[in-house]
């Protein structure tokens, strides 16, 4: 089959499963891509020595090129961003002019012949090229990504070229990995992939922290460049209009009371309904006037896009509960947005959320999944990213590896938001800028001592007091707390928030009304405590804080492809 430099048949390519390494002794063929995946040659266990002899074809970008052999052939170091490491590839002058093959940055797309390198090399495979299928030049003077390492922070100006560097296609891999271990977990416990929508008109945390979505901006822009172009009319032409309806009208009145004929009648009915049309769209055009709509003072949010307020969710929440009350055990994970003008390392205006739903659950429950949820992943990245996570290790974090197997392998603390703030009061080795007192909601200086300095492991704090969370969560007997639970992990914090919900529809409604928060956009929620109430809970894990935690790259922003903050939300 590779033998040729051939790809597998079409129905080979629709029965092999995902993840299928294939027998050892073949290269295998990428999937719906004319080549072979450098990760499946270098990423063997026999580092690809097994592959020698073979034809292959690959593709990727030249990480380092150099010529060699006063320009007989080159060196390439060439990576398609399925693994981290690089292929060893050679092309010999005859075969194409070397110069711009070296260059970093060029795309590269060869078939050549797998080799054995000479002893004493450390590639186990390395591959002689016979064809140049075709090449992607680059400028080199003008390339924005030269080899010398560069800065996270730098790399944020070039969003778009920034998936060419060790680093981010790392947290990429890794990043993909979560995605997928997150699907299996929930999927292997039975629950239901739900999409909930982006576009909402419930705040779900109530913390008025949304993004508004609206067209009245730019209808009013529209508007007042197309009465620019074409203005609205002067009161003299509505004071014509009105009198050549009124003539046209007196014309009817005359003909009719004259019995004129009735063809004649007709005529000059026609010629008072046009007048009569050009007076109303007269009059509405005189209605026109630039800026937003206003009614009563207020912005008139009838005349906008969905005739009414609307936002970018802030979770999913509150419409995946919806579901739970019909199919029990559910997740969505999608997109998440908010406008908190918060400028630090952990925060994003826009970022991705897991979030479980369980019918005929409590917050043990919740606890229960959540931490199974978070080891899983864990272990997930051991079992299959340990090549990045080195690099990570290497690179970024010498703790990473070690992090993961202890909370992969640890059972997580659980201790009450009250037994919290006791530790905290009683800490004597450090000064927190915020005073610990029972009702603060705790910071992110209490949640990391918790986890990294008096635990040393996951800490799961249920339990707190009801002023500082949310409207949905159980209110507890104590009539002082509610029924949630955060799960705060060292390097990072707060990873998750979570509660069992209010199911008994009295306490909610007031709960609502207690908060400030106004009744009627909740009314479709409270219809699930009307009909068919269950008892039931859930959690929200910040999917870049999971990313954070696991590479332990410093800041947020370049653990997601496209970061927006404050000031910044390129391409
Ligand atoms: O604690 P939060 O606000 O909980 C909720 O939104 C619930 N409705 C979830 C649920 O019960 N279904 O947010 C959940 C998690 C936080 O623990 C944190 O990890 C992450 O989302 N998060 C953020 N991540 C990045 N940037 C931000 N601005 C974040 N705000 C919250
Ligand atoms: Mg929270």
């Amino acid at each position: 089959m590779a033998s040729d430099a051939t790809p597998p048949p079409i129905d080979q390519m629709a029965a092999t499963t995902l993840k299928d390494d294939g027998p050892e002794s073949l290269a295998l063929w990428a999937q719906f891509s004319d080549r072979v995946l450098i990760r499946s040659i270098v990423c063997r266990s026999d580092g690809g020595a097994g592959l020698a002899g073979q034809k292959v074809r690959v593709g990727g970008w030249v990480k380092t090129g150099r010529e060699q052999g006063k320009g007989s052939f080159a060196f390439l170091e060439l990576n398609d961003g399925s693994c981290l490491a690089n292929l060893q590839v050679i092309v010999d002058k005859d075969v194409s002019s070397l110069e711009q093959l070296v260059q970093t940055g060029t795309c590269i797309y060869v078939q050549g012949e797998l080799k054995k390198p000479p002893e004493g090399t450390k590639q186990k495979v390395e591959l002689r090229v016979e064809k140049v299928i075709d090449v992607g030049l680059v400028d080199p003077s003008k390339y924005p990504l030269p080899k010398t390492k560069l800065t996270l922070e730098f790399l944020r100006d070039l969003v778009h070229l920034r998936p060419r560097t060790n680093t981010i296609s790392a947290v990429a891999r890794i990043r993909n990995d979560l995605a997928y271990a997150t699907h299996t977990f929930f999927q292997k416990h039975g629950f239901l992939y739900v999409h909930t929508p982006i576009i909402t008109t419930s705040d779900c945390e109530g913390a008025g922290e949304m993004f508004q979505v609206t067209t009245l901006f730019s209808d009013s822009d529209k508007l007042e460049k197309e009465l620019k172009e074409n203005p609205p009319p002067a009161e003299s032409e509505i004071e014509a209009a009105k009198l050549l309806v009124k003539e046209k009208g007196d014309i009817v009145s005359q003909l009719k009371s004259a019995k004129a004929s009735k063809e004649e009648i007709s005529t000059a009915v026609s010629e008072l309904t046009r007048a009569k049309d050009s007076l109303a769209s007269l009059e509405e055009r005189s209605k026109f006037k630039p800026g937003l709509p206003q009614r009563d003072g207020k912005i008139d949010y009838s005349r906008d896009f969905f005739a009414r307020q609307a936002f970018l969710t802030v979770s999913g929440q509150l419409q995946v509960e919806g579901f739970v009350c019909a199919l029990s055990s559910v997740y969505t994970f999608g997109p998440t947005f908010r406008a908190e003008h918060s400028h630090t390392s952990r925060h994003l205006a826009e970022f991705w959320m897991v979030e479980p739903e369980m019918a005929f659950a409590d917050l043990k429950d919740n606890m229960n999944c959540a931490e199974a949820y978070v080891r899983f992943l864990c272990q997930w990245l051991l079992d299959n990213c340990l090549d990045d996570m080195e690099f990570m290790v290497k690179n970024f974090d010498k703790t990473a590896i070690d992090r993961l197997k202890m909370v992969a392998s640890t059972p997580f603390e659980r201790i009450s938001y009250t037994e919290a703030v006791q530790r905290l009061e009683n800490v004597t080795d450090k000064k927190f800028e915020n005073k610990v007192e029972w009702g603060i909601d705790l910071a992110s200086e209490h949640e990391r001592y918790l986890t990294e300095v008096i635990f040393k492991k996951p800490v799961i704090v249920y339990n707190y007091p009801k002023e500082i969370k949310a409207f949905y969560m159980r209110l507890n007997d104590d009539m002082k707390t509610v029924a949630a639970m955060d799960v705060l992990v060292p390097k990072v914090g707060e990873l998750i928030g979570g509660s069992q919900r209010e199911e008994r529809y009295e306490v909610i409604e007031k709960r609502i009304l207690d908060m400030g928060l106004p009744l009627e956009p909740y009314d479709w929620y409270l219809d699930l405590r009307r009909y068919g109430p269950v008892k039931h809970c859930g959690f929200g894990l910040g999917f870049e804080r999971m990313v954070l935690f696991a590479t332990g790259i410093d800041n947020i922003r370049d653990v997601i492809p496209f970061p927006r903050y404050p000031g910044r939300a390129d391409l």
